[in-house]
């Protein structure tokens, strides 16, 4: 009978009765994972990943942003468990998705996680669940794709089961904003499932945004990623124009954003990193062109951000050139090869693109990451070097491409060694021996 279901789950949410499951125990799964326990949910975790789920049930986090004493606090009150045994998911009241969806090599929607996933769930689907994708992925995946899977059997969504879109929007190492206190975006595909979906995040988060369907769930995410990715490729290609024309790009850019109004900075890098911004827009366009539609603003942004590596190690390039050295055989040393500041993650990290194009010049590649200890690599596998030895000898070049907060700029700058600075890390320096990634290094002066 329609309500009854929807009825009885509200009941059991608003109870904190209603036993939830968490697939995929990730940067997004595991942050979840934990908040859905915190607010008083008995919680299960599944992953393929024997090792994250012996982790779990251990108290033990493998998640920056996951507080160690808060995840053991959940798993000792028994209300966070984790399982590789996906026949457990029969018990779950509701279930979040929350696998990986990279691209393939031809840059096409690698979905397959996601189908095993949902296949897991349809094998024990029952009804009165909740199923939410929180994957991020493109508009319709939701009710083309994992809809029918889940009806196979004869339940239909939104009466029997409910079935709703959730886009994680978590930015790993951000202090301020995390998974509570970041505004949750819902839509299910009828009223009913982005009721009681709404009705689980509002039990877990601060603020619920409940829209009118999942294809507009999904696109708010991909218009939020797809945003970043051609802003960022456009200040990209100022930072490019800028050194054609020995301009500063950041003194512009710092004085742009004292604008009050109509200007949002964005900031030019060694290029694109991480598992969402140069992946996500891609995602979109794949679908846009199925509907004969072609995305100029994606395309154009990753050819433009694409490009960065090579432009820095033109850079470094130039910088071994001031000091009459060829790149073969000159010895570079990378500080940071995560994909951002304070963060272990190096998913697509621009830096790899960096060392790999400088090593097939012949460059003597090593690398400073506190945060990254080794670079698994196929092609560079090799270990971070202590802040301490980086500069004994002196390499003929640094490059910063990751502006950890850790690193200790005053030694690096006073060495004297040629630093190509991506980042703007050393903005606080005047120096000759500092390459800005656009615009001329200022005159010479002491370095305190
Ligand atoms: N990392 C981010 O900052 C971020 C932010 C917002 C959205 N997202 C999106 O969230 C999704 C997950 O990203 P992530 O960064 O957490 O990925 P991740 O690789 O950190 O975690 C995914 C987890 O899923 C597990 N997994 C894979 N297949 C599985 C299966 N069939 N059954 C159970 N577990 C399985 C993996 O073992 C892994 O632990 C992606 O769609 C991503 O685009 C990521």
């Amino acid at each position: 009978m329609p309500g009854t279901a929807d009825s009885s789950l509200l009941d059991r949410i608003q109870a904190r009765h209603a036993r939830v499951g968490v697939i995929g125990l990730g940067y997004v799964g595991l942050p979840l994972a934990v908040e859905f326990a915190r607010a008083g949910f008995s919680v299960t975790g599944f992953d393929v990943d024997g090792a994250k789920t012996s982790a779990i049930n251990a108290g033990k986090s493998y998640i920056s942003d996951v507080a160690e004493s808060e995840l053991g606090e959940c798993v000792r009150a028994g209300r966070l468990n984790a399982t590789t045994d996906m026949s457990l998911l029969g018990e779950m009241d509701a279930i979040d998705i929350c696998v990986p969806t990279p691209l393939r090599k031809t840059k096409d929607p690698d979905l397959s996680y996601i189908v095993l996933a949902v296949e897991a769930v349809a094998a024990t689907l029952k009804n009165g669940q909740l199923i939410i994708l929180e994957s991020t992925t493109y508009p319709g995946t939701t009710d083309e794709v994992v809809q029918p899977m889940l009806e196979a059997k004869g339940l239909k969504a939104d009466s029997d089961f409910f079935l709703a879109f959730s886009p994680e929007r978590v930015d790993p190492g951000n202090q301020q904003f995390t998974t509570r206190n970041i505004p949750k975006i819902v839509g299910g595909v009828g009223d009913a499932s982005t009721k009681v979906a709404a009705a689980l995040y509002a039990a877990t988060v601060n603020h619920v945004v409940s829209v009118s369907s999942t294809r507009v769930a999904e696109m708010v995410k991909l218009l939020e990623n797809t945003f970043r990715a051609v802003n960022i490729g456009l200040v990209n290609e100022i930072a490019q124009m800028c050194h054609k024309m020995d301009i500063d790009v950041w003194e512009v850019i710092n004085a742009a954003k004292t604008k009050p109004f109509g200007f949002m900075p964005f900031y030019p890098g060694p290029g694109l990193g991480g598992h969402c911004i140069p992946i996500d827009p891609f995602y979109l366009s794949w679908k846009a062109r199925q509907s004969g539609f072609e995305c100029r603003f994606i395309e154009l942004a990753g050819q433009v951000n694409g490009a960065m590596p090579e432009f820095v190690v033109e850079r470094v390039i130039d910088a071994l050139n001031e000091a009459r050295k060829a790149v073969k055989g000159s010895r570079v040393h990378v500080y940071g090869v995560a994909y951002k500041r304070d963060v272990s993650d190096m998913r697509e990290s621009p830096a790899l693109d960096v060392i790999a194009l400088l090593a097939r010049r012949g460059a003597e590649i090593s690398y400073t990451d506190p945060w990254v200890p080794t670079l698994p690599e196929a092609t560079h596998s090799f270990e971070s070097i202590d802040e301490a030895d980086a500069l004994r000898p002196l390499p003929d070049c640094v490059v910063i491409c990751t502006d950890h907060t850790a690193f200790d700029w005053k030694t690096l700058v006073n060495s004297g060694v040629p630093i190509v600075d991506t980042r703007d890390a050393l903005r606080a320096f005047t120096a000759p021996n500092i390459i800005r990634l656009s615009g001329r290094a200022a005159p010479v002066a002491a370095v305190n």
